[in-house]
Formats: structure tokens, sequence, C-alpha cells
């Protein structure tokens, strides 16, 4: 008998009300696929961008990137995990709005008995994220204990895990945040530094935190509104990590602004690179699940939604009215 799953989707890129509850029939899955019932979804910025066409999408569209559940049925050739297993897992394709679906298994990862289901839904993408960008988006000679780094919406999801993810590797996180109360969760949680870039102009701060000397690298997701004063933040031969745009697009720029500011180096980075392969994906999950387990990184999971109510997270994640992560509950 064919299952039916409850699912978000979109019809046309569009507003938080673009998105509609349906129930769509889940088969069994096929080769190297399985059929996995979550217990949690994590909501991510990503989502935002591909609801509204920021990120054009074909349609129509299940959305969502992020989750954790039981395997209950496995197809021909998946070998690393089994019917009954805990599991959980940042991937494309999207699809993660909804109780039951079948999907690629090569992102899904089994989750340690101690990480609860909600933490492993909410921390995946965010979590191999922060793991990326600390670990190996460095700047040339790379990162030592004491080096200063700016990490912009430092209150947010992937925020406050690298705030605390930077601490347990020495490093001196300067955290912009939209809020003085943000500002000071971001410094509860490992931030050495925090400036209200709403309220106060972060390139003057930075430098005056630095004594002068700038940051070695950026982590941007904020985009359009942050580009230009990052790169003033930077020391000579630093590192600018674009990774997002929740302020918008980054505008083409002239190159050889990055010669007159001091010889500095740009990426763009995006999870989906980094996990391109089942080993890479294992062996970045297994230095996520490590952090966690120790305790050095907490999930923080500040919001709680239904299924149903996934557009009042869409319009609060929007809002800036979020911090740390949100997970909807299918
Ligand atoms: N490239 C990748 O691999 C990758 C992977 C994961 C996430 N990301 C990016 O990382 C960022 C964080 O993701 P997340 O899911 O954890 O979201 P989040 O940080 O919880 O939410 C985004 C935050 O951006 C800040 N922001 C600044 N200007 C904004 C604006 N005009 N509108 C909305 N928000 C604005 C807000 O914090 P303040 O109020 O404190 O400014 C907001 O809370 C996103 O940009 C996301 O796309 C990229």
């Amino acid at each position: 008998m064919t299952q039916t799953s409850p699912t978000i989707r979109v019809d046309q890129h569009g507003g938080a009300e673009s998105m509609h509850l349906v129930d769509l029939p889940v088969g069994d899955p096929g080769p190297g696929e399985i059929r996995i019932r979550h217990h949690a979804c994590g909501l991510n910025f990503i989502d935002i961008y591909q609801r509204s066409g920021v990120y054009p999408m074909p349609m129509p569209l299940a959305l969502g990137m992020e989750g954790a559940g039981i395997v209950e049925a496995v197809g021909s050739g998946v070998t690393h995990l089994k019917v009954g297993d805990r599991a959980a897992y940042a991937s494309t394709p999207p699809g993660s709005y909804c109780r039951l679906r079948v999907m690629p298994a090569k992102c899904v990862v089994k989750l340690p008995e101690v990480i609860g289901f909600e933490t492993g839904a909410a921390m995946m993408l965010k979590g191999l994220t922060a793991q990326y960008l600390l670990r190996k988006t460095l700047p040339q000679g790379g990162l030592r204990a004491g080096d200063f780094v700016l990490f912009h919406a430092a209150a947010g999801g992937v925020g406050l895990i690298a705030c605390q993810w930077a601490r347990s590797l020495g490093l001196q996180l300067i955290g912009t945040a939209g809020s003085d109360e943000k500002c000071a969760l971001a410094r509860e949680h490992g931030a050495a530094f925090t400036i209200n870039y709403r309220s106060e102009d972060f390139a003057a701060r930075v430098r005056e935190i630095t004594g002068g000397a700038g940051v070695k690298v950026v982590y941007d997701s904020v985009g359009k509104d942050t580009w230009d004063k990052s790169l003033d933040c930077l020391r000579p031969f630093g590192l600018m990590a674009s990774f997002g745009n929740a302020s918008g697009v980054v505008p083409p720029f002239a190159v050889g602004t990055l010669g007159a500011k001091g010889s500095l180096y740009v990426t763009r980075q995006t999870l989906f690179t980094h996990i391109a392969t089942r080993e890479a994906t294992q062996a970045m999950a297994d230095e996520l699940f490590a952090v966690v387990a120790s305790g050095a990184v907490k999930i923080r999971i500040d919001q709680h939604y239904a299924l149903k109510d996934v557009a009042q997270a869409h319009r609060d994640m929007e809002a800036r009215k979020t911090t740390g992560c949100s997970v909807l509950l299918p």
C-alpha cells in the first residue's frame, strides 16, 4: 500500500504565503536511496532563497534541506544504513519539510545515540557549514590560537555554532549581530567581542579591537549590506569568505579593489561542494558529532514550529526575529 506524507510545497516562487501543505505519495526507495521518517526537520535561510527565487529552482518544489529520523526502508546498493537506524542529513535535493520521504542515501549519516532527533535536525546543515568554514576555509598559513576572525550574524543558527567552535579552537571571534540582546547571546556562546552592526560602524570597531591590524578572515553570510565594509576589516593578504546573502546578493565588484585594500583573497563557498561524496560527508559529520558530544558546541534551538505553521517560521527568519536554530515538527 502506498503511504502518503504531509509535505510543504511551493508551486511558484514568492513570499511565505506561497508555501502549501499537501499530502504526497511516498514510494519505496530505488537504488542508492532510503526512505526516512522524520522526527524533526531543520529550518535554514537557504530555504528562503529557494522559496523566493533568489536561488531559482524547478517547480513544483518540496522545500527543506535538513532532517533527522528513522530509516524505514533501504534501496539496493546502500551499505552504510539499515532499517531502524537513527539518521540525520543536510542534503540536496530539497524536500525535508515533511514526515516521510525517499532520498539519496549518500548524504545521510547515522546519528549517534547521545544526540537527540531535534538536535540532529537542527545541526547538520548549520554545523557542517561551521565545520568547513572554520576548519577548511582558511587564510594563507592557516589560523592559530589567538587569531582574530570576524563572523557576521553571530547570534543566528550557523553563528552560535561558529562562536562556540571558534572558542574551542582558541580563536578570537568578533561577532556582529542586529541587537544588543543578540550580541550578548553571541558572547555567552564564545564570541570574544561583539558589535551591534545596526548601531555601530563595524569596520571602525574591528580596527579598534585588533589594534589597527584587522582580522585574518571575514566570514560573511549577510552579503549586500556588509560586503564593502567587510573588506575594510581585513589585514593584508586576508581572506574574505562569502557564504550567504541574507540582506541581498553581493553586487559585482571591481577586482582591483582587492589589490588596493591589501592583496586580499576572496572566496564564495557552499556546503554542497564539501559534501559531494559520502566519505567527505561522514568525515565532516564525525568532527561535528565529536564537538557536540564533548559539550564544546551546544546546539541551541530557540524556535519550534508545527509543519502547518511553516509560513510563520519563514516570516520570523526574514524579519530577523530568530536566534540560534529553528526546527519544524512534522
Ligand atoms: N554557503 C553555505 O554553505 C551556507 C550554508 C549554511 C548557511 N549559509 C548562510 O549562512 C547564513 C546563516 O544561515 P542560518 O540558516 O543560520 O540563518 P540565521 O543566521 O539564523 O539568520 C540569518 C541572520 O542574518 C542576519 N541578517 C542580516 N541582515 C539581514 C536581512 N536584511 N534580512 C534578514 N536577515 C539578516 C540576521 O541576524 P542579525 O539580526 O543579527 O543581523 C538573521 O537572523 C545565511 O545567509 C545562509 O544562507 C550558507
